[in-house]
């Protein structure tokens, strides 16, 4: 049974927002700033390298956007995010130039794949590739290996513009001088100074390769592979993996930003919409199945939410998985699907915020 506009707006369950007060604000480089938070109560769970939705209202519309915890549960009292900022960006540029001690922002309950699991026990080799603000989610990371595994090393290569825009440089050369046995930080700088010494110019997928052939010298550790930062990196790195040999589910890979996503977005603002027809598809959301009629110009999720459906989302791109949604018939076409692993497509999963139906008989079940 359909329960088309069922839920009217006040019906609606209201979305879990997590009021995060601001304790401190840290300009890392001139364009990029951590925010840290008082601990709510009670305290934040997450993951390292987990994401937190921040909700505002611009424009008076609300607005999401995703961003990463930099800091680790295990090392940081105080949770944080690093937030870049893009040319133009509304949240990127509100948050560096008009956040201070004090200000309290709503969030989602963290969210996220990007992961693994730590133990005292494991004996591996982490080998991390990040990029820009791509560090964020992968010094959650890094930080979490070396307090909970004693055994276990990491190897970062991290692409910077030049030397004023790494990220956490001084954090990050601290954190050498206390593991120099168990952590190892290269540095790759595109536009450096004349003076820098270190790898530079554009990250080529021999560089990459180079890199990853460390894994050959010890053996008897277990490997592990976190890749985060634009796409054309993410793509090489998973490239010289793949011609390594190295399985799919050893790789963790995160963008921040879709190119296909935008330009979907843009195309159906200006109606091309690429032969779509508008098409009924049936969204199950907590065990209920509602009717939602998806025009061309509109995505499954963005149509669900015009129509008052309380479904779940975060950054709109297909990158992040918080609208994935499992397919029990019919066929899709993705604008992007970047944040589903090969198994999950297989499984039949999709994101939501990036899907158009292409049959008349698609039903998704939001789990
Ligand atoms: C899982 C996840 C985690 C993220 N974590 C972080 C993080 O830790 N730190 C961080 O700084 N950001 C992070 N981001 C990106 C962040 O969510 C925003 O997309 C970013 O801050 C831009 O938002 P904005 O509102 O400033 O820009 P918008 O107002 O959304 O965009 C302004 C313009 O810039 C374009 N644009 C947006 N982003 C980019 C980009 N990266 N490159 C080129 N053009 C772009 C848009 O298409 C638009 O034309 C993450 C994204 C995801 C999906
Ligand atoms: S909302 Fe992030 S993948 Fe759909």
């Amino acid at each position: 049974m359909f329960n088309l506009f069922k839920k009217k707006k006040e019906e609606v369950k209201a979305p879990q927002f997590l009021p995060l007060k601001v304790r401190e604000v840290v300009r890392e480089t001139e364009d990029t700033v951590t925010l840290y938070f008082e601990q709510p109560e009670p305290f934040l769970d997450y993951k390292p390298g987990q994401f937190l939705t921040l909700v505002m209202d611009f424009e008076g519309k609300e607005q999401r956007r995703s961003y990463s915890l930099c800091t680790s549960p295990f090392v940081d009292p105080f949770p944080g995010i690093s937030v870049k900022r893009v040319p133009k960006g509304k949240f990127s540029n509100f948050l560096n130039e008009r956040v201070f001690p004090g200000k309290t922002i709503n969030v989602l309950k963290p969210l996220g794949n990007f992961t693994t699991d730590f133990h005292s026990k494991n004996k591996k080799h982490f080998f991390l590739v990040a990029a820009g603000s791509g560090i964020t989610p992968i010094m959650g990371i890094l930080k979490s290996v070396l307090v909970n595994e004693p055994n276990s090393k990491v190897s970062l290569l991290y692409c910077s513009r030049n030397e004023e825009q790494i990220i956490f440089k001084k954090e990050l050369g601290t954190l050498v001088e206390k593991n120099p046995d168990r952590l190892e930080v290269i540095h790759n700088l595109s536009q450096p100074s004349d003076s820098w010494k270190g790898m530079k110019g554009r990250l080529t997928k021999e560089s990459i390769l180079d890199f990853a052939k460390k894994a050959e010298l010890d053996p008897e550790f277990d490997k592990e592979y976190f890749a985060c930062g634009p796409e054309g990196i993410m793509d090489n790195v998973v490239a010289v993996l793949d011609e390594l040999g190295v399985l799919r589910d050893k790789v963790h890979r995160e963008s921040f930003y879709s190119s296909a996503a935008d330009k979907a977005h843009e195309d159906a603002a200006h109606g091309i919409t690429g032969g779509l027809l508008t098409r009924d598809v049936t969204v199950i959301l907590d065990g209920e199945e509602n009717a939602v009629t998806v025009s061309p110009d509109k995505t499954i999720l963005e149509a669900g939410l015009s129509q008052n459906l309380n479904m779940p989302y975060s950054c709109q791109s297909g990158l992040c998985t918080a609208c994935r949604g499992k397919l029990q018939s019919g066929k899709v076409k993705m604008d992007e699907d970047a944040g589903l692993s090969p198994n999950e497509i297989e499984a039949g999963y999709v994101l939501c915020c990036v899907s158009h139906p292409l049959t008349d008989d698609v039903k998704i079940n939001i789990e």
